[in-house]
């Protein structure tokens, strides 16, 4: 039977592939370098492995068809924990590999965008059967860039940059079917059903939150912030009609 390996499967995104994949009938081993903490879906199998290490790499993809890699380090890091997934599965199989970007990391100058882009290029160039799927921000990511300033009098945010933030549900969703059909290279990206500037989602997530304090939009320099402005991170005309940032604060009180 086939075997789905998903690296970082305890993770915000990770976890969904996950409940996806066992509820369609998949057989899924889930890898992570902590012991979980429970919340895994019956019958899946678990992994402790750090895909820094080549050789936990190798334990990590054993027998896999499809390696949907969801492990992120959010940082340059990154680029050496691929190397060891792709150098792994060369070894082992050759399985599919599905990868998440993200939306704008060839246009917005910023480390972790440029580790991301490194590891696109280097899954190209690999021989291997992959797969690359960008995605925009996730609705969590922004939800927290507004919690941790719970304690701050007002809401700071960059002026001027939208977002089109997505679900990780229905990233999820669309990895799902990626790592059923056949290697496709580089997909259209995925992003949310609604682009915002982020002031207005600051608005809305104090209004779902019961909040009354100010929304301090700030000009912030550089070359990243530009493209941000530029709107380099949207993908309008690849929307899915997903859930929606109010209807994801709803579900997260
Ligand atoms: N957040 C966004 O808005 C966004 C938008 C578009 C795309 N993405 C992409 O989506 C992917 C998933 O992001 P996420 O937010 O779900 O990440 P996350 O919640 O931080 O989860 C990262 C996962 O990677 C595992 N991990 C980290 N280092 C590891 C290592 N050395 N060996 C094995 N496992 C390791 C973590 O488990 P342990 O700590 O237990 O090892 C965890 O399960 C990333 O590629 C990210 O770039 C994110």
């Amino acid at each position: 039977m086939s075997l789905v390996v998903v690296t970082g499967g305890t993770g915000t995104l990770g976890r969904r592939v996950v409940e996806q994949l066992v509820a369609a009938g998949r057989s899924v081993r889930v890898v992570s370098r902590r012991p979980h903490r429970g919340g895994l879906p019956a019958g899946v199998e678990f992994v402790r492995a750090d895909l820094q290490r080549r050789g936990d790499a190798d334990v990590a993809v054993a027998g896999a068809t499809v390696v949907v890699q969801c492990a992120t380090t959010y940082g340059r890091r990154d680029v050496p924990l691929a190397r060891n997934v792709i150098a792994a599965c060369r070894s082992a199989g050759r399985p599919h590999i599905v990868d998440v970007s993200i939306v704008g990391v060839d246009r917005i100058p910023i480390f972790y965008y440029r580790a991301k882009l490194e590891v696109e290029r280097l899954l190209a160039n690999s021989g291997l059967p992959w797969t690359v799927q960008r995605a925009t921000q996730f609705h969590d990511l922004v939800a927290r860039l507004f919690d941790l300033q719970r304690r701050s009098p007002v809401i700071v945010v960059p002026a001027g940059v939208r977002v089109q933030p997505v679900d990780v549900r229905d990233v999820a969703t669309r990895l799902v079917r990626l790592a059923d059909g056949a290697p496709a290279g580089r997909v259209p990206d995925i992003g949310g059903p609604e682009v915002h500037e982020l002031r207005e989602l600051a608005v809305l997530y104090q209004r779902m939150r019961g909040g009354r304090r100010p929304v301090l939009p700030v000009g912030l320099p550089g070359a990243a912030m530009r493209a941000f402005r530029a709107g380099a991170n949207l993908v309008p005309g690849d929307a899915v009609a997903g859930t929606n940032f109010t209807a994801y604060l709803t579900k997260h009180p």
